[in-house]
């Protein structure tokens, strides 16, 4: 039986966690942030002290990790990995940063392949991330690529981790965006690039509320 699939891609801070966790409520689909196994990989290779160029090591350390999603009643979802929450760790620019180098590692990516498509269960999956109309569900029903100027995302992540609490920087956020951007578009494997036929919003200037309606006008979904 054919479970749908809406693939929601783009680069961070434009916008995608958000709309995402508002279209899968929304619609009452389940919801696959992929870019916190990505996060969470590099996570374990951090704490366990594993060596990110042993891209052996690192890649088991995709496969075993021990994670488990728990959604909340407000659409966010509860990270716990070897039972602990980690919820703000995996924010952390340290974080995100070792995300991104290990993201670059063709037997991460693979050994999170499975992983990821166990999240397309009934009654439907909105999926978020750089590569899920372009590799993870390459037959999904829709597709939408997200993106917003390095400045306004720069901002916006800000406010996210401020209002998280923690500490930030904007210049230095900006900085490591336009890094991470360079790596996540140049990357040999699955690189930031929008789907065949995609759905291209750029939200600079667009609200929350205005890119949601957008796309749930795109995929012909009436409230
Ligand atoms: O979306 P988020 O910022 O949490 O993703 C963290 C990092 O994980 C990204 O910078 C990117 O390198 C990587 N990623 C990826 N493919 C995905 C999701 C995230 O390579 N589908």
């Amino acid at each position: 039986e054919h479970i749908p699939v809406i693939a929601i891609d783009g680069p961070s801070g434009s916008g995608k966690g958000t709309i995402s966790q508002i279209l899968a409520t929304k619609l009452g689909y389940h919801l696959l942030d992929s870019g916190a196994l990505y996060r969470l990989t590099a996570l374990s290779v951090i704490e366990q002290g594993i060596d990110p160029d042993n891209t052996e090591a690192v890649a088991k350390a995709a496969l075993n990790l021990d994670v488990v999603f728990e959604p909340q009643l407000d659409g966010e979802q509860k990270v716990l990995l070897n039972a602990q929450d980690v919820g703000v760790k995996l924010r952390l620019d340290e974080t995100s940063a070792m995300a991104s180098k290990v993201a670059a590692i063709p037997a991460v990516r693979e050994a999170l392949l499975t992983r990821q498509r166990k999240f397309r269960e009934k009654p439907g999956l909105v999926a978020d991330g750089r590569d899920m109309g372009t590799v993870v569900f390459t037959d999904a029903d829709y597709k939408v690529f997200l993106t917003a100027s390095p400045e306004i995302r720069a901002e916006r992540r800000h406010k996210q981790l401020i209002e998280k609490g923690v500490d930030a920087n904007i210049s230095h956020l900006l900085k490591s965006i336009i890094d991470r951007d360079e790596r996540d578009r140049t990357r040999t494997v699955a690189p930031l690039v929008p789907a065949e036929g995609a759905f291209v919003i750029d939200s600079s200037h667009l609200s929350i509320d205005e890119v949601v309606q957008q796309i749930l006008d795109f995929i012909g979904f009436s409230e």
